[in-house]
């Protein structure tokens, strides 16, 4: 096994030689603009760790993970269109930078060369590769329609937030270590066991991704703090606020939420407070303690070799804590 910035490398090698013809322009240097941006990486690199740790050829994974960063980096094209969001990765995000029109559309094409780098595995492998990538891209999709329908509910419940989150977040980084382990021709048992590991990881992942949405530093995090309460997200901590504010913290809340005219900064500002007043800073990042104690837990019914395990181990423990 290798550490986190050996499988890195890899992946940004790979990412560096994606060849984007020069025309239409407006199709490609968004594309190009967005894979050259970086990013954490983690869910290609995660794919090739899995596939070395379950004693397969990292070189028959790295267009898999490739794949993988192409199809991630197109969700986040159109996150970015429904969201509203004009800052990503500390630079204009593509609809801001170009248009709507061109982040739906350059965002197709990287679907599309997502699912090309995926399918250039061997034969054996071809179908149940394509089976998990696809039905991952739907769980996706769905967890993003309910993102989106939850913005006008204020009924939502931890349970509801929790399918969620495991929808357009978490699969995919189940999918990123099943993926490794189908190239490795690791055991079902195996295979399942790494994705429930890095499912779990996931819901730690996008709740640590909510908590920096209220507490990040921009600078660090590269998106616009308070995106989540301007849009009426719901959230674990705003579903918790829902749940146990009273008195007037209730009544400002709902006053919030029903607010659509007040400078957006005021809105952040006092809900960030609320939130702070009710303790949630403590209940979420208790919440993110326990699920990625739960990835670690199954990290072990993985019966991967102690070198191996100390990488994954490290790999969960970066991500609860990250900044960005
Ligand atoms: C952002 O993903 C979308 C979420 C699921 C929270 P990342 O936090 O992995 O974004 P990059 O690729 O590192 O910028
Ligand atoms: C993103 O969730 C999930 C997907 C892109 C599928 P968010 O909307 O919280 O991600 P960010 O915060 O914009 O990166
Ligand atoms: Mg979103
Ligand atoms: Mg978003
Ligand atoms: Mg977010």
């Amino acid at each position: 096994m290798h550490d986190y910035n050996y499988y890195l490398r890899l992946v940004d090698g790979a990412i560096s030689n994606i060849h984007y013809p020069r025309v239409p322009g407006k199709l490609y240097e968004p594309i190009a603009y967005t894979m050259n941006q970086g990013g954490k990486r983690v869910r290609p690199v995660l794919t090739l760790m899995t596939c070395e740790a379950m004693g397969g050829d990292i070189n028959k994974a790295i267009n898999v993970a490739k794949g993988i960063e192409l199809f991630h980096n197109f969700t986040l094209l159109h996150d970015d269109v429904m969201d509203r969001a004009d800052v990503r990765r500390g630079q204009p995000t593509v609809h801001k930078r170009w248009n709507d029109n061109v982040a739906i559309l350059s965002g197709d094409t990287m679907l599309t060369m997502a699912t090309q780098a995926i399918a250039q595995v061997d034969d054996d492998v071809l179908p149940a590769m394509m089976k998990l990538f696809n039905d991952t891209a739907i769980q996706i999709y769905e967890g993003q329609q309910h993102d989106m329908d939850f913005e006008s509910r204020n009924d939502v419940t931890v349970e509801e937030y929790i399918n969620m989150i495991r929808l357009k977040t978490s699969v995919l980084l189940g999918c990123a270590c099943k993926a490794g382990a189908l190239v490795a021709r690791a055991d079902d048992e195996s295979a399942n066991s790494i994705y429930n590991m890095a499912v779990n990881l996931g819901l730690a992942f996008q709740l640590q991704d909510d908590y920096l949405d209220v507490w990040g530093d921009p600078a660090t995090f590269g998106k616009e703090i308070g995106g989540d309460i301007v849009n009426n997200k719901k959230t674990f901590l705003l579903i918790n606020a829902i749940d146990h504010s009273a008195g007037n913290d209730e009544i400002e809340l709902k006053r919030w939420l029903a607010d659509s005219t007040s400078p957006k900064q005021q809105k952040i500002q006092a809900v960030t407070a609320l939130y702070e007043k009710l303790g949630l800073k403590d209940l979420a990042r208790n919440a993110i303690v326990n699920y990625s104690h739960n990835a670690l837990d199954l990290l072990h019914e993985t019966k991967m070799d102690f070198e191996a395990y100390k990488v994954f181990e490290g790999i969960i423990n970066r991500l609860v804590d990250r900044e960005k």
